[in-house]
């Protein structure tokens, strides 16, 4: 039985397969399972909407499943844009509509300190839960540079170096992001688990 990946988000399950590659451990995706439900991300946490994602995707599939829910946290804006980070510029936004609002809002702002935060939720058959979360903290700069990646990264510099995650190599992104940290304490922490179900 495989472990099924809660997200139809392409960029997040290229790295997520990239991570747990580095672990040896094979998954699965939502993609795979066309009669998986869509997920309302509708808990005002990032705890909530994982462990939610993760438990309705195991109970419809009857597979063990694993989902993270990330949020761009930034000091000046206490903590937003946060769980709200996929919509901040609206329902139907787009990446570069919440980049020009995230923007709009730091204008001016002498504090540019930010993390980004995942929250990761594994789920079994029966909606038994647990959690692990990764950070990745940084600045948020003035100007969009950089076209890999997805979402705020053009915006963002991880702390001990010079790039936006838009400029770095998806392997450096992979090995230093808030999403590889909690991937790999996952790995870590529930290494028996994940090893029956992923070979
Ligand atoms: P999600 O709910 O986990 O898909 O993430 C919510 C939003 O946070 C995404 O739509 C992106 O805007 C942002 N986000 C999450 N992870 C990343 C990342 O690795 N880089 C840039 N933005 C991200």
């Amino acid at each position: 039985m495989k472990l099924v990946i809660a997200t139809r988000n392409a960029h997040k399950l290229e790295e997520i397969h990239a991570i747990f590659d580095f672990y040896n451990l094979k998954v699965c995706s939502a993609f795979e399972h066309p009669d998986v439900p869509d997920v309302v991300e509708d808990r005002d946490t990032l705890e909530g909407n994982a462990i939610k994602k993760a438990v309705e995707i195991a109970k419809a599939t009857g597979c063990w499943a694993l989902a993270d829910d990330s949020g761009l946290e930034v000091d000046a804006l206490g903590g937003a844009p946060g769980v709200y980070s996929a919509r901040y510029a609206g329902e139907q936004c787009s990446y570069e509509d919440n980049n020009a609002k995230l923007l709009e809002q730091m204008k001016n702002a002498p504090d540019r300190s930010a993390r980004f935060r995942t929250v990761i939720a594994l789920s079994d058959p029966d909606g038994n839960f647990k959690t692990v979360s990764g950070e990745c903290a940084g600045l948020i700069i003035e100007d969009l540079r950089g076209t890999n990646g997805f979402g705020y990264d053009p915006l963002f510099i991880p702390d001990g170096y010079s790039e936006t995650f838009a400029e770095l190599s998806s392997d450096i992104k992979n090995r230093i992001s808030h999403r590889a940290n909690a991937l790999a304490r996952a790995c870590e922490d529930w290494a028996d688990t994940l090893r029956k179900r992923c070979q």
